[in-house]
């Protein structure tokens, strides 16, 4: 016989996975997710044999996502409620290793729609990016719906992906949701392979020798966004009703926009001591093919998206919490 009356945490938990748990966005997001469903109902799952401290937390195993029998094993006995797929090569390491970057960019996610398809999760998270875009894109304001002609490997994985999302959604049914992130900053766990990646490490060399030198132009505007905003959305995305979430291959979003310059002039003024020097690398030509600014109108309408953290909030955060013993 039940009880009469369940225990509140029986009703309501959910299983969540989250795969490439130890990635830049994995690392806050399990953190995040545990501090609403409990630190046990999060899996954090990882290519890496061995959990990081920072989420100890809670569950950890070890999982490829290429290993396709593997994942589909463990979610058919586990039956998570949601899944985050998270794992995935960023751009600049996708330029190096097209092959592996296309074959771990799609084949996860086909893995993953299936599962949704039969019906062995509810819910997934598939994260796109501003890569989506191309040199062909208006590039200010960039809208929702636009021409994409993305010339990088990442960017043209990125695309295929929204669009077989989308068509999972019409055709089957699969509740998937999605965000292009812009470049992503946080201080908890380091990015790695991307082009936006200066705006993190230009933190660790302010605060340890107050110089940097940028691998992109002074000029160079892009689409950023500090990590708890990132969170947030990710996790009002994924709460909203179902019927809001009307975008089904992936939605814009914006946060900040800015140059190098215009990152270096915040940290001077909140340091006083800052010197920046520009010596552009191959990156260059991947962030010349990416928007400056993003209108993410659709999703403040869909499910009431808002930012919160603006330039200078950003950069005092961070100059306060970098920790620059892990700069090697
Ligand atoms: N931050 C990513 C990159 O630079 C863009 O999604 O590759």
């Amino acid at each position: 016989m039940f009880p009469l009356f369940l225990p509140f945490n029986f009703i309501v938990m959910k299983k969540v996975l989250v795969i490439g748990a130890g990635g830049q966005i994995g690392t806050e997001l399990v953190l995040e997710l545990r501090k609403r469903f409990g630190n046990n109902q999060v899996i954090a799952a990882d290519v890496k044999e061995t959990c990081s401290e920072a989420l100890s937390n809670g569950p950890y195993i070890q999982m490829d996502v290429l290993d396709k029998e593997n994942v589909r094993e463990y979610i058919i006995n586990e039956k998570p409620d949601d899944v985050y797929l998270l794992a995935a090569l960023l751009s600049a390491t996708a330029e190096k290793h097209p092959d592996f970057a296309w074959k771990l960019n799609m084949e996860g996610l086909f893995t993953i729609l299936e599962l949704a398809k039969e019906g062995q999760i509810k819910k997934i998270f598939w994260p796109s990016s501003i890569a989506v875009f191309g040199p062909t894109t208006p590039r200010d304001n960039t809208p929702q719906y636009t021409v994409m002609e993305p010339t990088t490997i990442y960017g043209i994985s990125k695309l295929a992906g929204e669009r077989w999302c989308e068509y999972y959604f019409n055709k089957y049914g699969v509740d998937v949701r999605s965000i292009r992130y812009p470049g992503l900053i946080s201080y908890t766990s380091l990015p790695g392979g991307g082009t936006t990646d200066y705006a993190v490490d230009i933190f660790y060399h302010a605060k340890k020798t107050g110089t940097y030198t940028s691998f992109l132009n002074e000029e160079s505007a892009l689409p950023m966004m500090y990590m708890e905003d990132a969170i947030r959305a990710t996790i009002e995305l994924m709460e909203a009703p179902k019927e809001n979430v009307k975008i089904r291959s992936s939605y814009n979003l914006a946060g900040l926009s800015f140059t190098p310059a215009d990152l270096a002039n915040a940290i001077q003024k909140e340091q006083g001591n800052f010197e920046i020097t520009y010596a552009p690398d191959f990156r260059q030509a991947i962030a010349d093919s990416w928007p400056n600014s993003i209108d993410d109108s659709a999703a403040k309408n869909d499910w009431g998206w808002r930012e919160k953290y603006d330039l200078h909030q950003m950069v005092k955060t961070m100059l306060e919490n970098v920790d620059i013993s892990k700069l090697n």
